[in-house]
């Protein structure tokens, strides 16, 4: 890992539901950190949900404030960041991110992610004739910027609480070696 680096925070990244928030919620407890989830952020500070936003002023406007939240994170500490699943198809944003946390990203088939998504509404982009289509194209899509995270967690069958352990347990490894080094 890069000397340059200074690991204080967690960040989850990983396609729609890869288990980004639960395993998060469950590691901030354990770590005694604070969970933040960038989505969450957005809609506080613009007072607008993000199907809101989609719909009304369009997904770039959304992320260039999913770019502005990213930035406003670089000067906190123990947090455990749950990031939206598009985040880090910006390069700003993993390199940002990674100037202060350990970014593990979150991953699952195709068909896992549709069976766990399937029930809910609330994914603008998911609100299509073919989802799991689309889910697909999605992955092949940013598989490639999910890959350029610091670790990669397969979630396909594990419970949250047991992805939790693996991401606690690679955040303490990365601090450990950033303290031999
Ligand atoms: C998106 C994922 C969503 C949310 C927005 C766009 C994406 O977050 O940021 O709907 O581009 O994959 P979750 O991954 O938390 O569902």
């Amino acid at each position: 890992m890069n000397d340059t680096r200074h690991i204080q925070n967690l960040a989850l990244v990983g396609f729609m539901g890869t288990g980004k928030s639960s395993v998060g919620r469950i590691v901030a407890e354990a770590m005694q950190f604070e969970f933040v989830d960038t989505d969450a952020i957005i809609e506080a500070q613009s007072g607008r949900t993000i199907t809101e936003i989609f719909a009304q002023a369009g997904e770039p406007v959304f992320r260039q404030l999913e770019e502005q939240v990213v930035s406003q994170l670089a000067t906190r500490q123990k947090l455990v960041i749950s990031t939206g699943g598009g985040l880090v198809m910006n390069p700003c944003n993993l390199t940002s991110l990674k100037t202060h946390a350990l970014v593990v990203c979150l991953w699952a088939s195709a068909e896992t992610i549709w069976e766990r998504v399937r029930t809910q509404s609330h994914r603008p982009l998911l609100q299509t004739p073919d989802p799991l289509g689309k889910i697909k194209q999605m992955l092949d899509q940013r598989g490639p910027a999910y890959r350029k995270a610091d670790v990669l967690i397969h979630t396909g069958l594990r419970s949250p609480r047991e992805v939790a352990l693996q991401v606690v347990h690679q955040f303490n490894l990365a601090r450990k070696k950033k303290s031999r080094s």
